[in-house]
């Protein structure tokens, strides 16, 4: 009897070294616990052990069924261990990968521009506001000073989308006359208005069939056209620094009279003459000048009683000199690249 336990022994630890995986360790669990098992055996052969020796042959089957046990559930904790440990460096995550790089949006440019005009027209009493970009020829020109056949049309090649009286605005102006109309002649006005405007260009590098401007409007009693030069003043020290020095050209706009084209001083070569001053020294960014009478007379405003100044500034333009942007189409391009390079002058 004992030899056979000493046997069951024997070969139990032989098997239980050669474990290498849980379907193994299981079959050898059943093999030896299960209910035919060789240690279930050894107990059922009780019986048949004289009764001196009965107590002798239950310690000692004991102790074989707590030896199986016992091996078999340390290689249990074992093999457990060296799974997870496989696991564990397979899964390891490698912190010396470069990281994917997530780009950032930035604002638009354009739209940067603009929020920062209106806030600086804003902080001086202005309003903002919009005005359609399908347009009637009424006030994109008639109210403007422009009757049919005025040749000042003609600077303006104009898309018309039904016969000769609906078009697509070919400037903001016409946000004048219709703030002027609905002021009824009574009130006091300011406001800029940005948005989109459309005429029938070649696109180049300084031209697009659609581009952006900002218009502005004061009305009020007492204007002179000195009050528009120290409105230009602070608006370009604003956006080319405090050194920028302004000036006015005499120029010819039908709706502003008189009128003049802006400029500032080139901040590039501080106005000695390079090339993006065209060696002037001066850089034009928009047309303005006093309402002309028969403008505010047509929109319901007393010429007698009030008095007031327009300008309109080409977006792309500041946007384009603020930045150094040195063409109009890389706003309206979908290239990821160009974006880049705008997030970049974001920085600066
Ligand atoms: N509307 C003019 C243009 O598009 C600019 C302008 C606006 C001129 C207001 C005078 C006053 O060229």
């Amino acid at each position: 009897m004992i030899e056979k336990i000493n046997a069951i022994k024997e070969t139990f630890e032989k098997e239980v070294s050669q474990i290498t995986d849980m379907k193994i360790l299981n079959d050898i669990r059943v093999e030896y616990l299960g209910k035919q098992g060789k240690v279930t055996e050894l107990s059922k052969l009780m019986k048949e052990v004289p009764n001196d020796k009965k107590k002798e042959f239950g310690i000692l089957v004991n102790e074989v069924r707590m030896l199986v046990t016992n091996s078999l559930d340390e290689k249990k904790k074992e093999l457990e261990e060296k799974d997870l440990n496989k696991r564990l460096a397979n899964e390891k995550i490698d912190i010396t990968l470069p990281a994917t790089t997530l780009s950032n949006g930035a604002p638009n440019i354009l739209e940067k521009t603009i929020e920062d005009m209106e806030n600086l027209f804003m902080s001086m009493g202005y309003d903002v506001i919009e005005g359609p970009e399908i347009e009637q020829d009424l006030y994109n020109f008639e109210l403007l000073n422009l009757p049919k056949g005025h040749p000042a049309r003609d600077s303006q090649d104009t898309f018309y989308l039904e016969g000769d009286k609906i078009l697509l605005r070919s400037h903001t102006s016409p946000v004048q006359a219709r703030t002027m109309l609905e002021g009824k002649g009574e009130k006091p006005i300011r406001m800029v208005c940005p948005g989109k405007t459309y005429r029938r260009d070649d696109d180049d590098a300084t031209h697009s069939h659609q581009f952006m401007q900002i218009e502005g409007l004061l009305i009020d009693e007492k204007v002179t056209l000195s009050d528009l030069k120290g409105t230009f003043d602070v608006a370009a020290k604003h956006l080319f620094g405090e050194d920028c020095v302004t000036r006015f050209r005499p120029s010819y706009y039908p709706f502003t009279e008189p009128s003049v084209e802006t400029d500032i001083s080139c901040f590039s070569c501080k106005g000695k003459g390079c090339a993006l001053c065209k060696n002037t020294g001066w850089i034009t960014i928009s047309g303005a000048g006093v309402v002309n009478p028969k403008v505010l007379e047509m929109c319901g405003y007393d010429p007698k009683k009030w008095h007031g100044f327009a300008f309109g500034f080409g977006l792309e333009r500041v946007a384009m000199l603020k930045y150094g942007i040195n063409d109009i189409r890389t706003f309206y391009q979908t290239d990821l690249r160009q974006n880049k390079v705008f997030d970049r002058k974001e920085d600066n």
